[in-house]
């Protein structure tokens, strides 16, 4: 795997596109046992993010990373504007200054971004957040070092699929106590979508 400063940017774009076309889903998910507003965060933090990538020319891909990190952070809001925030800053320190990512520096960065968000966020595994799918990725880019498209699609899948059955301990879904339980988590299904639109990108290879 190879990832160029182009390659980002579209996955990004991508990622963009995902967001527009599931804003009205991923509000319906928040509804259920938020408080609504997750698509809306998300596609508002993607659009900008993709609208400022292709107005600037970036010399490495830590710095497409920093700007995307920085873009949302601010631009989504809500509590998972900073966890996406970090999980893309802690992704541009460890891609700084490489003009191109390769497997080990994006499995490297995806364990520092699952770090991160773990500690924004004061979050473990299994308390239905979006922390269960960015660590299912890591595990996977851990695991596997020659993969295809469709593994990554299908393992974001299936972490998302998994938070259904979990209760909520972290967030607004976690005043619904056991009746959180038989929803998908929001920030999983948006999470999900930023790594299909990884997986179109390394498929489209
Ligand atoms: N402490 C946390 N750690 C990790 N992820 C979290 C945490 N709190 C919320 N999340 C994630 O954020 C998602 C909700 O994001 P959303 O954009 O809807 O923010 P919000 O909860 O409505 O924030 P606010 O209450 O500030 O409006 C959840 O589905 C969950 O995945
Ligand atoms: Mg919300």
């Amino acid at each position: 795997m190879e990832l160029t400063v182009q390659d980002i940017v579209a996955w990004i774009e991508k990622a963009n596109e995902k967001m527009q076309a599931n804003k009205k889903y991923l509000t319906t998910l928040d509804q259920e046992i938020g408080d609504g507003d997750h698509g809306i965060n998300m596609a508002r933090g993607f659009q900008e993010a993709a609208d400022k990538l292709t107005e600037n020319d970036y010399p490495d891909t830590g710095a497409v990373l920093k700007d995307t990190a920085m873009t949302l952070m601010s631009k989504i809001g809500g509590a998972s504007g900073p966890l996406f925030g970090t999980a893309f800053l802690k992704m541009s320190v460890a891609a700084k200054g490489a003009e191109t990512l390769d497997h080990e520096t994006f499995k490297h960065g995806l364990e520092e971004a699952v770090n991160g968000i773990k500690q924004r966020g004061k979050a473990a595994e299994g308390e239905k957040t979006l922390v269960d799918v960015w660590a299912k990725m890591a595990d996977l880019f851990n695991r596997e070092t020659d993969f295809s498209a469709d593994k990554i699609a299908d393992e974001a899948a299936n972490a998302m699929e998994q938070t259904k059955d979990m209760m909520a301990t972290k967030g607004r879904a976690a005043y619904f106590k056991e009746r959180s339980i038989g929803h998908m988590d929001p920030g999983s299904a948006s999470s999900q979508y930023i790594f299909a639109a990884l997986a179109d990108i390394i498929g489209g290879k």
